[in-house]
């Protein structure tokens, strides 16, 4: 269908899972075994409701900009960090995901034009179709990308590609909830193009007797060692800031506010690591409840089920800086970077929809008084 008439998120997932190859199909949809946290990301947002202000006229533009990693949220904790400024036009980012060339033959260059017309930050995956150079190549180098790393167990190769990244490149997400690779049977059903390989990481996929899954032997050569003492090697071998990816309870984002990292991604991984995970933003309102302090010492994310403008600001009302989105960005790409700036508009429109009709015209104003969180605690 004509990209004019997809007009939701939910379209661009349609439409592909009716025109990608069988294979590309499997791979971005699956998750891990019975797929119950992938679901419940999704609901978790349908459970918390809103509660809306009226009468405060919304006539005036609303501002949805905003800037994370600020200098400010460094306070001089590492002198030798290069702290950013990155400033986005919404509050959400293309999360790091693998292999966008099954897509399409513009892979990761066509989300990244689409997301630099749009003013929207694209995070690179370790495990992405082309490496991070020629990504951020296609478009200005005044468009800020972050970079997803998972550390190799040899690493001299993970120091090498460190030092490999354009300017253009802000933050480190280091990966860490990817000790093994979670079972994804959809992905394993589909045999493999054995031809296929990722540049930066040098994985290339086999099929075996578990299947053909790209998820399990693109993770191969993941560290799974890594450590919170790794956090301070990781400090030596890169000025970026870090922010670290795939915290799944408020002990662990407390580690990582104490470790000095910049940032944390609450995340499981879109549901295809550990099954039965809760959801990420159960795990973010526990956080705000419990440990509101971690918000004022560093940058918290999340992703994961993040479909509507309404999803992006329930996590901004509890405290996220930003949010990840992950299938959608490669759902929308069998249209090119067309397709990614059209799917960007609409959660763009979606926002301020959400934002007027709650009573706000700035994204500071988002706060937890604009949810019912009474109603949501139980259960
Ligand atoms: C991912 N994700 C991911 N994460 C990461 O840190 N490194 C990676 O290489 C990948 N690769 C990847 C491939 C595909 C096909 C998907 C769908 C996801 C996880 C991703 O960054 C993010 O955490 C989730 O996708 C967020 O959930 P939603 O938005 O897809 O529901």
């Amino acid at each position: 269908p004509p990209l004019e008439t997809l007009i939701s998120s939910h379209d661009f997932e349609t439409v592909a899972s009716k025109t990608l190859s069988a294979k590309a199909w499997a791979f971005y949809s699956s998750a891990a075994t019975d797929c119950v946290t992938h679901r419940a990301n999704k609901e978790y947002f349908d459970r918390i409701w809103f509660r809306p202000r009226v009468l405060r006229n919304m006539a005036g533009p609303v501002n949805m900009r905003t800037t994370i990693l600020e200098e400010r949220k460094c306070r001089g904790k590492q002198e030798d960090v290069d702290m950013p400024d990155v400033s986005m036009s919404a509050p959400f980012f293309c999360a790091p995901a693998a292999m966008a060339r099954l897509v399409h033959d513009s892979g990761e260059m066509g989300i990244a034009k689409g997301c630099a017309e749009k003013g929207v930050v694209q995070c690179i995956s370790t495990n992405a179709s082309f490496p991070a150079s020629e990504i951020c190549g296609t478009v200005s180098p005044d468009h800020p990308f972050l970079f997803q790393l998972y550390v190799n167990k040899d690493r001299s190769a993970t120091s090498k590609l460190l030092k490999s990244f354009p300017k253009s490149i802000k933050a480190i997400l280091v990966t860490v909830d990817a000790a093994t690779p979670g079972k994804r049977e959809a992905d394993e059903r589909v045999r493999s193009d054995e031809s296929l390989m990722t540049p930066m990481s040098g994985a290339r996929a086999v099929n075996d007797k578990k299947g053909g899954a790209l998820g399990r032997i693109m993770g191969n050569y993941i560290d799974p060692g890594l450590n919170w003492e790794d956090l301070k090697w990781l400090r030596k071998e890169t000025r970026l800031p870090i922010v670290v990816k795939g915290v799944m309870s408020v002990e662990d984002a407390v580690m990582c506010a104490e470790t000095g990292v910049e940032g944390v991604v609450i995340s499981n991984h879109g549901g295809r690591n550990l099954d039965t995970s809760p959801p990420s933003l159960r795990v973010l309102l526990q956080l705000h409840l419990t440990r509101p302090d971690v918000f004022g010492k560093l940058d918290v994310y999340l992703d994961g089920g993040i479909r509507r403008g309404t999803d992006v600001l329930k996590a901004l009302c509890l405290g996220a800086k930003a949010v990840g989105i992950g299938r959608p960005f490669l759902y929308n790409l069998n249209y090119g970077s067309e397709g990614v700036a059209h799917l960007i508009d609409i959660l763009k429109d979606e926002l301020e929809v959400a934002m007027k009709l709650i009573g706000i015209t700035d994204l500071s104003q988002a706060g937890p008084q604009y949810l019912d969180l009474g109603e949501s605690i139980r259960g």
